[in-house]
């Protein structure tokens, strides 16, 4: 047991208890985000005459040590060791000597994770965008192929009125643009730096705080020291934007599950990114899909854990806190796992077509463009719903659909009808007429594919390159 704290002590911590209160199994994780902040801090003491050059450069060589042994397997990260800030100042002492035991000058471990727990999540921020953006680019493929490949709309899951698969893909297009914009508003509003807050109010060394947070690559130093060791709002926001991500990728699945069903056959999963039976040999199960489902409730759950640590917490840090980590951690790598092949999934399915487009004919689909026929001969809405209901019932009572009837057979029904509602009511027209911006007709879905296609390009100078 390698504490920081002992002088006050006179008996060793109880072996449970130091197991209990260790976090070093998980805070290793952010090794690199601990060493960056303490070369910053110390960068930062120097100037201020706070350290000589020459401790200065010696704790930066020590730390820049540190991080290449661990990185090429030469020092391993052991749990004798509290904490990963414990191990790091430690290992400093042990190589640099007494230099290193000034490297905690003006800083307290609360300040210390808040930084580091911070570093970490705005590099992730940064990855899980990079994924969902990698995501919008195969969707607006998909897109652009699919501008006319018909497909059933549905509400209820009953079939609606008559879609594309660009639409249907470009719903989803939409959500995960706006699950980026959610990251690029958390990136906004938790880029500052909570360094020289000290253990809860700040420190009487002359501090340069401006200077940390512009080392660091922040906007500037967070503005109340109480609120920096104990803000963990970002996480909270970030892990609602992992959650929404997941619920959207959870939707997807759902659908490419029944798509991919025998009874849809809209799609067919490829071999790649798909598991087989034990005992059926017919099976060809969409397991990647389910388990992304699946996986939602355990990013759900970081959300609702660490909103349940914090309610309770008076100012300013307290130990709960060490609970932010974990769960956090295990969501993120969680999403970006399943975004990563959530993406591969859809970029080898194959889309059935002409399945898709006969389930498109079937289930009158075009009923209401039907009523929007009588409409347009004169007959007022309310009625021309009436006419087109009782035309359904006769269809279902004849297996057939609304186009297959006779000219006779549809004015025996309303004199309205003429010849010309046999291509009024087609899949085609039906589709094509929709043209008012975000529905499926064709040649709106393309303005709205270059729309989309210009936002991607863009965005590419993002929130990536302010970070540089
Ligand atoms: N492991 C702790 C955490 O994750 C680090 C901060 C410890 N501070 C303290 N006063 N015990 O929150």
């Amino acid at each position: 047991m390698a504490q920081l704290w002992g002088g006050r002590f006179t008996k060793e911590t109880d072996k449970l208890v130091y197991a209990f209160n260790a976090s070093i199994s998980f805070d290793q994780k952010f090794y690199r985000q601990d060493i960056e902040g303490s070369i910053a801090h110390v960068v930062m003491l120097e100037k201020q005459g706070i350290l000589t050059q020459d401790e200065k450069d010696a704790i930066v060589k020590g730390l820049t040590g540190i991080r290449q042994d661990i990185e090429n397997g030469v020092l391993e990260i052991t749990e004798e060791y509290e904490d990963i800030h414990s191990f790091v100042e430690a290992n400093l002492i042990e190589r640099i000597g007494d230099a290193g035991k000034k490297l905690h000058t003006g800083r307290s471990r609360n300040d210390q994770v808040a930084l580091d727990m911070r570093l970490y999540t705005r590099v992730e921020i940064l990855s899980v965008d990079e994924l969902l953006k990698e995501l919008l680019k195969t969707l607006l493929q998909i897109m652009e192929e699919h501008v006319q490949t018909y497909m059933p709309g549905f509400t209820h899951l009953q079939k609606a009125q008559p879609i594309t698969l660009a639409h249907h893909v470009g719903a989803y297009f939409e959500m995960f643009k706006r699950d980026r914009q959610r990251l690029e508003d958390i990136y906004k509003r938790m880029n500052y730096c909570p360094l020289g807050a000290g253990a809860l109010a700040g420190t009487t060394y002359p501090l340069d705080r401006y200077y940390t947070a512009s080392l660091l690559g922040f906007e500037g130093p967070t503005l109340n020291s109480m609120d920096s060791v104990s803000d963990r709002d970002y996480v909270i926001e970030f892990l609602s934007a992992l959650s929404t991500i997941m619920m959207h990728l959870s939707r997807f699945c759902e659908e490419i599950i029944l798509w991919n069903s025998n009874e849809y056959r809209f799609v067919e999963i490829d071999d790649t990114y798909a598991t087989g039976s034990s005992i059926m040999p017919q099976k060809k199960n969409p397991d990647i899909a389910e388990l992304i489902r699946g996986k939602t409730g355990r990013v759900y759950g970081a959300l609702i854990s660490i909103l349940t640590t914090m309610k309770g917490i008076p100012l300013a840090y307290n130990k709960d806190m060490q609970e932010d980590k974990e769960l956090t951690f295990d969501a993120i790598d969680t999403v970006k796992g399943c975004l990563a092949l959530f993406n591969g999934m859809v970029q080898t399915m194959k889309f059935h077509q002409p399945v898709m487009e006969t389930s498109a004919m079937l289930g009158f689909t075009n009923a209401t463009d039907a009523a929007d026929y009588l409409v347009g001969k004169g007959v007022p809405f309310r009625d021309a719903h009436g006419i087109i209901g009782r035309l359904v019932l006769y269809c279902i009572d004849k297996s057939c659909s609304i186009e297959d009837l006779t000219i006779e057979e549809l004015k025996s029904i309303s004199p309205d009808f003429e010849e010309d509602v046999y291509d009024a009511i087609s899949l085609k027209t039906c589709v094509e007429k929709r043209l008012t911006v975000g529905a499926p007709g064709p040649d709106a879905m393309r303005k709205v594919i270059q729309i989309e296609k210009e936002y991607l390009a863009g965005i590419e100078k993002g929130m990536v390159e302010k970070h540089e």
